[in-house]
């Protein structure tokens, strides 16, 4: 997102106590009343298929046990007052500031946002008052914004008895970040924090929203995601963004497709030699092939053959590093040293420049491979990587 982001609270997740009891807590403390109720929606991370949603193309996330929950109730009129755990003080906005010219700026314009995109569908969105806390770590690709924007949707849906079915809250969660927020991202996040389900991983086709849920039991096979937060500071990562987002719009107008998800691997030879130039032609290696490797990898899933999807979430961080060029040395760093020390497979995860690397590993190995990772960055004086690991599970309450 484009937004100023609030003082993360350092202490780690845990330490602060249960994120639901302080949503409410924080409820009371502001607003001297018990909240009507309370929303919650999970961080995810993307197990494979990188920057091809926008691309109408195939992505495959999984939601975290890390949640964001907003406590709520119901404020006469057509005024909304948030505050956050992680920011100061807290926000008041009328309707005139969610639909005229000015925006709400900084974090509360993820909430304004919603209110807007509500109102935009022709939802009567009634006025409110929101508590928000977090175990999603902000801005490290983790979808906290998308996760607020889930659970503040949540919230407003219910205090209004609005009727807004599950299959149509990603749209307009994203229309929030897209048109009100300002950030040109996919469809991917909102479907995951909204979409997923225990023990399973979301298979998202975003051209036609259509979703399968595959089971991805890790333990059964005593397997876990290690996720390591690289820490990296986002460089550039909005412009760069909306300049992949280009290259491939330009080069699906080149090969006259609506989006190169319309381009399979039988087609890449043919489609590389009608691109102009060399830069573009490894931003359309990388959207075909990743598209390929999320299809690849649910087969194996099916198939009940996790162990085997390793190699795939390695050739899809390369594939993001040599060709997309969205990795900084600090998640290569952490991908190399994973693999090194016995990963089955390693990859960025999220919309690149920073943000998290996951690795899919023998659950025995998770502690080491994390120390390895910790050495590596060490060596290099990177700033300590933080690490856990994730089952998946579930979306939106
Ligand atoms: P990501 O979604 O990967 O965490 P973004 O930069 O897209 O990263 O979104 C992070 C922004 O979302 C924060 O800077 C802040 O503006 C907003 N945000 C997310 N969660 C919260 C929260 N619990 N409290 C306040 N703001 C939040
Ligand atoms: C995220 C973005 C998603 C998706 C992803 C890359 O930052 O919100 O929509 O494009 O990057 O796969």
């Amino acid at each position: 997102g484009t937004a100023a982001a609030p003082d993360p609270a350092a202490a780690p997740v845990g330490a602060r106590g249960d994120v639901a009891d302080r949503a409410t807590a924080a409820f009371r403390t502001g607003y001297g009343e018990p909240p009507a109720g309370r929303w919650a929606a999970p961080g995810r991370v993307n197990l494979i298929g990188e920057h091809t949603d926008y691309n109408d193309g195939y992505v495959l996330p999984f939601a975290l046990p890390l949640r964001t929950v907003v406590a709520a109730a119901p404020q006469p009129g057509t005024t909304w007052t948030v505050r956050s755990e992680l920011a100061g003080e807290p926000v008041t906005f009328g309707v005139d500031q969610v639909t005229g010219a000015g925006r709400v700026p900084g974090w509360a314009g993820y909430v304004a946002g919603v209110v807007w995109a509500l109102r935009a569908a022709g939802h009567p969105v009634p006025g409110a008052r929101l508590a928000i806390a977090s175990d999603v770590p902000l801005g490290a690709g983790l979808s906290s914004s998308a996760a607020l924007e889930a659970a503040v949707l949540a919230a407003l849906v219910d205090l209004g008895g609005l009727d807004l079915p599950a299959d149509a809250r990603p749209r307009l969660a994203q229309r929030a970040e897209n048109e009100y927020v300002g950030a040109p991202t996919g469809i991917m996040d909102q479907s995951a924090v909204i979409r997923c389900r225990a023990g399973h991983a979301l298979f998202l086709d975003c051209r036609t929203e259509a979703v399968d849920h595959i089971p991805f039991d890790l333990a059964a096979d005593g397997l876990a995601v290690l996720v390591v937060d690289s820490r990296a500071p986002h460089r550039h990562a909005d412009g760069e963004y909306a300049a992949r987002r280009a290259a491939c719009e330009r080069a699906a107008r080149v090969l006259g497709v609506p989006a190169l998800r319309d381009v399979g691997v039988a087609d890449l030879a043919d489609a590389l030699d009608r691109l102009p130039d060399d830069e573009t032609r490894r931003r359309l290696r990388h959207v075909v092939t990743e598209n390929q490797r999320v299809l690849d990898t649910v087969d194996l899933l099916r198939a009940d053959r996790i162990r085997e999807i390793g190699p795939l979430l390695t050739a899809s961080h390369a594939s993001m590093r040599d060709d997309f060029e969205i990795t900084v040395p600090e998640v290569d760093t952490a991908v190399e040293a994973a693999l090194a020390a016995g990963a089955l497979g390693a990859r960025m995860t999220g919309g690149g420049f920073g943000g998290c690397v996951l690795a899919l590993v023998d659950a025995a190995a998770a502690d080491s491979v994390a120390a390895a990772v910790a050495t590596a960055y060490a060596a290099r004086g990177f700033t300590a990587p933080a690490h856990f690991t994730a089952l998946p599970t579930h979306g939106t309450t």
